[in-house]
């Protein structure tokens, strides 16, 4: 373990409650926390201040797609750092203009404006939709039941889940969802004033449910008819996490007709900056100039420090075939807990998923779980913490597996022997 003692306060060195009672006193407490205090990071691990180690198989809800403490992104933020942090965008800067340039060339022919998060990334679409529709008064973008698309006022007005509204109403007009993988419900709510619809290729937040090559196709085809814009929202399932660039493009590789698919908006976040925040939506030609000068912005989105993180992840992706690891561990892990549905399925019903994006669902009503208020998901995440392995609930069923992009076959196998021998505890 490395020690790396935290700067003053010395005082909350080794200390959980007294890191706890600095957030209970200052902090607003917006997130159901789980009581582990950490402290760092090396590869796929994570270790507290007790000195607990934990594979991180949640990497900080799939962001930290080179793992921890990657020694090419620490050099990235100390070299660009000595050069230049920040810049407004009055003026240019090298690492945005390359940056925009390497995601064009991944995803297609279009341009890039970037921001700070993913929900940031959405509101841009979400603009994008209605500078698109304004001149013939439409405005209403349909988005999914159970998605998620962030948690600014326009962000929880589009995701598809009662949850995230409860106590804002009244949501922002202009969005209503309609069932997912579900053509027919789309096409029947499409009205006159229907100027976009967007969707997750992977619904991450709902469960890991993907999009159907056949709903992908069919959504290109209405939108195209309708005069719609096609837009996505890979902030969670995009940038090689499906060990594809982006998920829809694992969704229809082998389907006739696929490898033309190309929506109209994309939004980014999350593995973009592999951990240092940094947003972004590509928008594809000929509305990639919809947005002129004045019309959108923000202070820090595309800095010089956020893009040359994010160049770098990217270069560190493309020279050791992350995509292709993402594919086969991931298939390896996907496999491995399919193995366990089988053999336990008093405890597991299913897993799913593509790359490191994986939903492990857990059996309706395990006996172990049955004397305590908290969901499964959320018991069993817990019962990992003990066993020494960091996971992300997903409701109140699913468990989502989001290990980073570089994750080793050995720390695969461990992850499976940890979630194997937690599993067998629960037998009873
Ligand atoms: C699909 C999706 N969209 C948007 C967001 C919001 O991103 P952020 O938390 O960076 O604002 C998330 C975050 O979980 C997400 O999964």
């Amino acid at each position: 373990m490395k020690d790396i003692v935290p700067l003053p306060p010395a005082i909350v060195r080794n200390d959980v409650a007294a890191v706890k009672g600095l957030y209970e006193k200052n902090v607003i407490p917006t997130y159901a926390r789980f009581e582990i205090v950490l402290s760092h990071g090396s590869g796929s691990y994570a270790w507290d201040i007790l000195g607990k180690r934990y594979l991180d198989f949640g990497g900080g809800i799939a962001v930290t797609s080179l793992g921890h403490a990657h020694p090419a992104m620490t050099e990235a933020l100390i070299e660009q750092s000595k050069k230049l942090v920040h810049t407004s965008n009055l003026y240019f800067s090298e690492p945005q203009g390359r940056l925009a340039e390497k995601l064009v060339n991944a995803i297609g022919p279009g341009k890039i404006f970037f921001s700070n998060s993913g929900a940031e990334a959405n509101e841009g679409l979400f603009k994008l939709a209605r500078k698109f529709g304004h001149d013939e008064g439409r405005f209403e973008i349909l988005t999914a039941e159970n998605s998620f698309h962030g948690r600014t006022l326009a962000g929880i007005s589009a995701t598809g889940q009662d949850k995230v509204k409860k106590g804002f109403e009244p949501m922002m007009p202009g969005f209503r969802h309609v069932p997912y993988n579900d053509l027919e419900a789309m096409r029947n709510a499409i009205s006159p004033a229907t100027v976009a619809i967007m969707i997750e290729g992977i619904q991450g937040e709902g469960g890991i449910t993907a999009a159907t090559p056949e709903y992908l196709l069919g959504l290109r085809k209405l939108c195209d008819e309708k005069k719609l814009l096609l837009l996505m929202d890979s902030v969670q399932c995009g940038h090689f996490r499906t060990g594809h660039c982006q998920s829809y493009r694992r969704i229809l590789e082998n389907v006739p007709g696929g490898e033309t698919f190309l929506p109209d908006g994309i939004s980014m976040a999350k593995s973009l900056g592999g951990g240092f925040p940094i947003g972004a939506f590509w928008v594809r030609q000929p509305f990639a100039d919809l947005l002129s000068a004045g019309s959108h912005g923000s202070t820090y989105g595309g800095s010089p420090l956020a893009c040359a993180v994010a160049l770098k992840v990217f270069e560190v992706i493309e020279r050791e075939k992350l995509a292709d690891n993402a594919r086969n561990i991931g298939n390896f892990l996907k496999n491995e807990l399919l193995r366990l549905s089988r053999d336990f399925p008093t405890i597991i019903k299913t897993a799913r998923g593509f790359g490191m994006l994986i939903g492990l669902e857990l059996a309706e009503k395990i006996p172990a779980f049955a004397s305590s208020e908290k969901s499964h998901a959320v018991q069993f995440v817990s019962r990992l913490h003990e066993a020494g392995m960091l996971t992300i609930p997903s409701g109140t069923q699913v468990i989502r597996l989001l290990p980073p992009l570089n994750l080793r076959r050995e720390d695969a196998e461990d992850g499976i022997a940890i979630i194997e021998s937690t599993v067998k505890k629960l037998l009873l």
